[in-house]
């Protein structure tokens, strides 16, 4: 039996794995999940920045049934990587076969999780926004950028507006657009990137009150996806109807997390779960112009699942990739 394993690198999950391959994966493994075919246990996150490293790393799990792909990603937020040239989130898969454990990849998994990251906002945008005309991006680094990208392969936009506490950020984020066909708009505060705005996603690594709930409208979407706070308590609590990717995880991580701890937000408090609703067995929207508040926390099945799908992209191309024998 070939107890090999596959390394490989960033470079080839770049050339084989596109956005729109994205975005299918993200939308078939939620309804998986939704139709109970994925396990997938709670990520663990690792803080060590009480022992004085700025850094935290998740341990994010799954098994993806229709593909029979076993595996974890780790991934972590290190907040010295900017100074080194390194992107603030770092990540590797591992893919194990499902029934000996053998180490079958290892993968760079940044390219994986940037691309998965950002058709989470797009698949829900379409699924649960009222309208699309107008979207606000508060935080214009990787996420944020890969955020947009995949919400402009699926959804009409007309303007895009832009706020980040660096001007340079922005400035950057607009110059990786080539010939868009919406127009931007940098804005000087939240509140005016906010206001009458029809989709706002907020993709920071603060931990802040970036939005306040008098800025958003009736039928507007706001989709948090930082992993601390990012919104007023209000802007969730007020809402008119709550939704998430993940409901177990979301308690413990991200926007949602303080408000959980203090037994304000409960699993119940969730009306809408995304792979639910892709599953055919939750309702989404109900009205244009209720305001829906989404957590979008990001799960290990969706790296999983793309990285099961970088595989077979490579078997049906016939490329082989590096090997290495653990066993030797
Ligand atoms: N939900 C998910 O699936 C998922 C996946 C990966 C990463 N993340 C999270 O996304 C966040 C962003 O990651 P990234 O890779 O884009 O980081 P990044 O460093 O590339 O970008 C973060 C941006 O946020 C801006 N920012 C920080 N504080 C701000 C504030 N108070 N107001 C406005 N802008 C502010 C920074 O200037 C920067 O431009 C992190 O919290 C990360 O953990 C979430």
């Amino acid at each position: 039996m070939d107890t090999r394993t596959m390394m490989i690198g960033e470079e080839t999950v770049r050339e084989c794995l596109t956005v729109e391959d994205a975005i299918g994966c993200v939308e078939r493994t939620w309804t998986w999940y939704g139709e109970g075919k994925v396990v997938m246990p709670n990520k663990i996150t690792t803080d060590m920045s009480a022992l004085g490293v700025p850094s935290w790393f998740n341990s994010m799990p799954a098994y993806i049934g229709p593909m029979d792909a076993a595996g974890i990603k780790v991934v972590g937020g290190y907040d010295e990587n900017k100074k080194l040239g390194l992107p603030y989130i770092k990540a590797t898969v591992l893919l194990t076969d499902p029934r000996t454990g053998l180490l079958r990849a290892v993968i760079g998994g940044d390219r994986i999780n940037d691309l998965r990251t950002g058709a989470q906002p797009a698949i829900m945008a379409r699924l649960l926004a009222s309208r699309t005309d107008t979207v606000t991006i508060i935080g214009t680094g990787l996420q944020g950028y890969m955020s947009l990208l995949c919400m402009s392969r699926v959804l009409d936009i007309g303007e895009v507006r832009l706020s980040d506490l660096s001007e340079e950020a922005m400035d950057r984020f607009i110059a990786r657009f080539d010939a868009p066909k919406f127009r931007f708009v940098k804005c000087r505060t939240n509140e005016e990137a906010c206001r009458g705005s029809d989709i706002i996603v907020t993709v920071t690594n603060a931990d802040a009150d970036l939005v306040q709930r008098e800025w958003i409208k009736p039928g507007a979407l706001v989709m948090t996806m930082g992993s601390y706070r990012e919104t007023s308590f209000d802007t969730v609590l007020k809402a008119d109807r709550i939704a998430t990717d993940h409901v177990g995880q979301s308690l413990h991580r991200g926007n949602v997390k303080e408000l959980a701890e203090q037994g304000r937000i409960t699993a119940e408090s969730f009306d809408i779960v995304v792979p639910d609703v892709l599953a055919g067995k939750a309702e989404g929207r109900r009205s244009a112009d209720e305001y829906i508040y989404a957590q979008i926390i990001g799960t290990g099945m969706l790296d999983v699942a793309l990285a099961a799908l970088l595989l077979e992209k490579l078997r049906a191309a016939g490329k082989a990739p590096h090997f290495f024998d653990m066993a030797k």
